[in-house]
């Protein structure tokens, strides 16, 4: 039992996704009802501690939360304590500042006894200074990549890939009404688990991942050899952040304001057109974007969330330090937040998902 704590703060960091709103309500629930501790909402991730934006939730604040999506807290995927932008020099680059005693300050003022930090793996590097500190945080990790290390789900991760697989359900009908080739975008960054999941379960004829370079030839070879076995359409789905094989991934924009400053999208596109230029078969793009991380999280994503914040809370009143709760066998458990600092997880060439699909005949535009 901790007789330490009285007062906690939460904050929601990095990009958003379905069932932030459920692990805020959790925690704070959990928090109030079985703690009888004080709880302040950050606005905006880190940028919250750097400009003081810090208020009461109360079990009100939280309630009728559960399914909605987005976060009631706000986020910021720019704001790092360690180098947050805080202006331009005469040369038009971007100045760097270490704020970690701005906030550090705030979490005095407010009296916060342990932060919780519900975000990525740049919220829980972003966590370190404070750690350091002598700050007690708890992280709980959320992403729609699914790429944190530690933890065998992130919140918000099966959401997206459902939306996915309608998307791609749904380009399936008009591609084979139109005997086309359609390639379809989904996010991910560097792991390919959302192409992974949306394209085994939209039965996807090509799936192309960062993990594995694809080789153009091979994919245009595979639609090619379904054309002559009587199957005029191909179905592609693609992560942002696959590549032909000795090529580069495609990057939408650069932005030199945040600390994960490449932004990918548009291998799509890049690789309708080289299959159209190579097969001749009429070629298509869709970017699904940030469709992937809006709206009501699923209720797998409802309970994931729900018992990642009770974890959160559970574990602070156990009186553990710097942990991150985790999934990990099944089970949730909770980790040193330290691990999935500064790394992602990606999929392993011996991952069973993997196996199955190219059991199944899926292309990977390799071997
Ligand atoms: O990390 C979540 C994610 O949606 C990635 O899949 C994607 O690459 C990135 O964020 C997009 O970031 P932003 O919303 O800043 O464009």
């Amino acid at each position: 039992m901790s007789q330490t704590i009285k007062r906690i703060g939460v904050l929601t960091g990095g990009g958003d996704c379905p069932g932030l709103n459920a692990v805020i309500r959790a925690v704070t629930k959990t928090a109030i009802f079985d703690h009888g501790w004080e709880v302040m909402g950050i606005r905006d991730g880190y940028l919250g501690l750097i400009e003081d934006r810090v208020s009461t939730l109360n079990a009100n604040n939280v309630s009728g939360i559960l399914t909605t999506g987005g976060t009631i807290l706000g986020t910021s995927n720019k704001a790092n304590p360690e180098k947050y932008a805080t202006g331009i020099d005469a040369e038009g680059n971007t100045i760097w500042s270490d704020v970690t005693d701005t906030c550090l300050a705030t979490i005095e003022r407010h009296g916060l006894d342990a932060i919780v930090a519900i975000g990525g793996d740049g919220t829980m590097s972003g966590a370190q200074p404070f750690i350091r500190a002598g700050v007690n945080v708890i992280g709980v990790p959320k992403t729609i990549d699914n790429d944190i290390v530690g933890t065998d789900l992130s919140f918000g991760f099966q959401t997206a890939a459902d939306i996915a697989t309608e998307s791609l359900d749904r380009i399936h009908t008009t591609a084979e009404s139109h005997q086309r080739v359609m390639v379809v975008e989904v996010m991910g960054r560097n792991a390919g688990w959302i192409a992974l999941h949306s394209g085994v379960a939209s039965g996807s004829d090509v799936i192309l991942i960062p993990e594995i370079p694809y080789d153009l030839e091979k994919v245009a070879a595979y639609t090619e050899h379904r054309r002559s076995i009587g199957r005029d359409y191909t179905v592609v789905c693609i992560s942002e952040g696959a590549a032909p094989k000795g090529g580069q991934q495609a990057v939408q924009r650069l932005d030199p304001t945040s600390p994960d400053p490449v932004k990918l999208g548009g291998i799509a596109r890049q690789l309708a057109h080289n299959l159209q230029a190579l097969t001749g078969q009429e070629s298509r793009a869709t970017v699904l974007g940030h469709v992937q991380r809006g709206g009501s999280p699923t209720p797998a994503d409802r309970v994931l969330a729900t018992r990642f914040g009770h974890e959160a809370a559970t574990i602070l009143e156990e009186g553990k330090r710097n942990r991150m709760v985790a999934y990990v066998g099944g089970d949730v458990t909770d980790i040193d937040i330290t691990v999935p600092a500064h790394k992602q997880r990606t999929i392993p060439a011996d991952n069973h998902l993997l196996q199955a699909a190219r059991a199944v005949g899926t292309c990977f535009g390799d071997g």
